[in-house]
């Protein structure tokens, strides 16, 4: 499936459809909806806007929330994805723990991922080798296009049986958990959201490069739809507009 590509004026364009896609999509079943929430800077508009002005629109007894990643940080420490959604998000939406699945990036690294592995194998009812189905992946792309906490050379890129790994990146803070690429790509929807000049060389090389030259290029959805959200920055590189 071809990605579906929406370029929005600014930041508060792009949060506001981005909340819009999101509450259309949750309202769109009845059973849990399973969401992997993305941390940097970008998202933060959109969490606070689906616990503000969105709130109503929201099922929230239907959400569980997952990370697609998180820095290997206490959950109070200010890098800490977690932290970002609980304080954009969490703290002001009728949530009740259950449906909040962080990630204990405090234990050490290996074992936060097996443990975080654990967790999705027993919330998707996975048998071995399966892979979980996530209703939504939200991702940004961030230096060397990573996406998630997926840098180039990663072993979370390579088609390996592991759902969550610990890995070193060139990044501040440098330890991670992150999801794989086969979760990413076995998502229902994956979301792109996507802002700033900064990015557009990554976003004209993940939409319109003839080979996957960067992981965010890597994420195409086996049997999903893949979606980016751009402000007119982030798309300024873009040919086929
Ligand atoms: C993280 C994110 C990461 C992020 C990109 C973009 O833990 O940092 O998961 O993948 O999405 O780095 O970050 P910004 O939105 O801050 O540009």
């Amino acid at each position: 499936m071809r990605p579906v590509i929406e370029v929005l004026g600014g930041y508060e364009a792009l949060t506001r459809r981005a909340a819009e896609l999101f509450c259309a999509w949750a309202g769109e079943g009845t059973g849990p909806f399973r969401v992997a929430l993305s941390g940097g800077r970008t998202p933060r508009a959109l969490y606070e806007a689906l616990a503000g002005p969105f709130r109503e629109r929201v099922p929230w007894p239907r959400l569980r929330l997952f990370w697609g990643d998180e820095r290997c940080v206490a959950a109070e420490d200010s890098r800490s994805n977690y932290r970002m959604a609980r304080e954009a998000m969490l703290d002001r939406a009728p949530l009740s723990p259950s449906q909040i699945f962080r990630v204990e990036a405090e234990r050490p690294p290996a074992e936060a991922a097996r443990r975080y592995e654990e967790t999705l194998k027993r919330e998707f009812e996975l048998a071995d080798g399966e892979r979980p189905r996530f209703d939504l992946i939200l991702l940004g792309v961030g230096e060397q296009g990573h996406t998630a906490s997926l840098f180039p050379g990663s072993p979370g890129l390579a088609p390996a049986p592991a759902l969550v790994l610990d890995v070193s990146v060139e990044a501040e803070p440098p330890r991670r958990i992150t999801f794989t690429l086969p979760v990413l790509n076995g998502a229902a929807r994956v979301l792109f959201l996507v802002c700033g000049a900064d990015k557009a060389g990554y976003v004209r090389s993940a939409i319109e490069g003839s080979r996957p030259a960067i992981p965010a290029g890597s994420v195409r959805p086996a049997d999903g739809e893949l979606r980016w959200l751009l402000d007119s920055a982030a798309a300024g590189q873009l040919k086929a507009r």
